[in-house]
Parts: C-alpha cells; structure tokens; sequence
C-alpha cells in the first residue's frame, strides 16, 4: 500500500462487485448496498468494463469468492460460530446489510489508514454501523494479530469465522503463514476462508489465462500493492493439515466453472484463482 492512503485494491475489488450489480444484476453475489459503498462513478466503471470484456473473468471471480465465504459463514453460524472477524476487509458490506445472528459479533480488521477511510465512506453514504460491530486497525505485516484483537474484545474461546478474502496474495509467505497459525491454534475453533493463486506454470503446463493474471499482478504491483505470495495447491493444503486444519475444501478455476456457471464438458486447467474453507474441528 502507498504510505498514508488507503487501499487501492480494496476500492478496486468494491468496485468490481458493484460493476456485477448492474452488469449480471447480482446472479452470482446480490450486494444492495454496494453500488453506495463505493461512492464513485459507476457509470464510468460499468462503460470501461463493457469496453474491456476480459476484466469479466477477475469480476465474476470476485463474486464468485464473497458467495462461497457468506455460504460457508452462514452454515457456520447455525452450526455455533458467535465471532466474525473480517481480516483485511477493505470495502466489504456484510455487517451493513445482513440482519445478524443476536449471538454473532463482528471485528472489521484493516490497516488503520484503510479503516479511517471506510468509515468515512460509510458515514457519507448513510450506512450505519451496527452495534455489534468492532473495528480493530491493525497491520498485520507489523502488528500482532493476537493482541490487536485481544484488545478489540475478541475472544479466543468462542467458535470463530474468519473471512479473509482478497488479502492473502498481498502478504509475504511468513505474514500469511502466521495468520493461519494464529486462526489454527484458537482453543474455540475456527473456519477461515481466503482466496490465492496458483503460481504460473511454465512452458505447456501454461493455462489460457496465465497472461490476464500476470496483467492483473502488474497493475497491482504499479499502485503499490504488488502480490507477495502465491501457491501450489498440494503444498498448501499440507500446510494447512500441519497447522491443525482438519477440513479444506478448495475450488479451483475448474470446480468454480461447474459450480457456479453450471457448464460441464472436458474439463479446462485448474490452475489461477482457488477460495479455500479450512476448519479446524
Ligand atoms: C484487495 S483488498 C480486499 C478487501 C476486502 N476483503 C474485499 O474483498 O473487498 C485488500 C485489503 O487488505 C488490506 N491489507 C493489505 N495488507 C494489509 C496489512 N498488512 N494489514 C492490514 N490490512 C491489510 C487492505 O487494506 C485492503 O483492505
């Protein structure tokens, strides 16, 4: 992130899921309030992704991930999840527009300078904050995740979902790696959702979209916010089952093609952008 402003990927990705409200009307991730979140011009977003038809596949990614972690929290919150921490949530409306479950309270976890400016966002669009909502600023490159939400009220001991969606790739390896450590030994048990990439094969191993996703790392990278960490499946789900995860669903390009596309045929590479559900109980 550039020193002293807020996420630029954070209002990117706000704005992608608000472009799949007027352009899919929602079909995959119905979000009313995020057209008023992003307090930009759509129009001017909706013309430039009509005009570029290849940033379809990162929006309807993007929504394809919020789907498949508000599912999972969903299901975990009437299976006993009374915490929802939001790790690096940017301009993520859940909180804001879902009649929470009386016993589930939510931590909105950002870098400080990130926060500031949602919450800013949120007062000029007239979105108010619901009382069981906490906001923690913490870095986590530099920040102990433990105590920063310690001191926010969290408590270790209650069943918890942790949404982390959008964040992993932007973490070094010992940042990430940390985190999961931290989620992984909570003695209330955990979920944690959390998408990442696959890095790019080489040679014939290259999938037909390895060269969009290079594009997207060198526009990220050229606002500040380079990838730092990408992985191969196996390897991260062995390090996962080390850390204490004991069940991982993980759908990759080609699970997320059936699933939510509804499309069969020869099945295509399944290398690129995988969301992950680990538990740890
Ligand atoms: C691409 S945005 C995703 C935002 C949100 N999760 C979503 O899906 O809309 C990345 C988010 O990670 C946060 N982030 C990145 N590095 C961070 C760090 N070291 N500490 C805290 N937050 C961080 C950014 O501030 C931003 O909100």
């Amino acid at each position: 992130m550039q020193s002293g402003q807020p996420s630029r990927t954070a209002l990117a990705v706000a704005t992608y899921r608000a472009v799949h409200q007027v352009l899919e009307n929602g079909c995959i991730f119905a979000d009313p309030l995020a057209l008023r979140i992003v307090g930009t011009d759509i129009e001017a977003a909706v013309r430039a992704a009509e005009s570029d038809p290849s940033s379809r596949r990162l929006r309807l990614f993007i929504a394809v991930r919020t789907r498949f972690a508000e599912d999972a929290l969903k299901a975990a919150v009437a299976g006993g999840v009374r915490q929802l921490v939001v790790l690096g949530a940017g301009l993520d409306t859940f909180a804001y527009r879902t009649p929470l479950d009386e016993n589930l309270r939510v931590f909105e976890v950002d870098h400080p300078v990130t926060q500031a400016w949602k919450k800013q966002r949120l007062a000029e669009a007239g979105i108010p904050v619901p009382a069981r909502l906490t906001f923690a600023p913490i870095d986590f490159e530099k920040e102990n995740l433990r105590d920063g939400l310690a001191s926010a009220g969290f408590d270790s001991a209650q069943q918890t979902f942790f949404n982390c969606l959008g964040v992993v790739p932007y973490l070094t390896n010992q940042a990430v790696f940390s985190t999961l450590a931290f989620i992984a030994s909570l003695p209330g048990g955990a979920h944690v959702v959390f998408d990442y990439m696959n890095p790019t094969a080489s040679g014939s191993e290259q999938d037909d979209y390895a060269a969009a996703r290079e594009a997207i790392a060198a526009r990220v990278a050229s606002v500040g916010e380079a990838f730092k960490s990408r992985f191969e499946t196996d390897e991260l789900h062995t390090k996962l089952t080390d850390l204490g995860f004991c069940e991982i669903e993980d759908i990759g390009p080609e699970l997320i093609r059936q699933r939510y596309f509804g499309r069969s045929g020869s099945p295509s590479s399944d290398r690129g952008g995988h969301v992950v559900h680990a538990k740890t109980f």
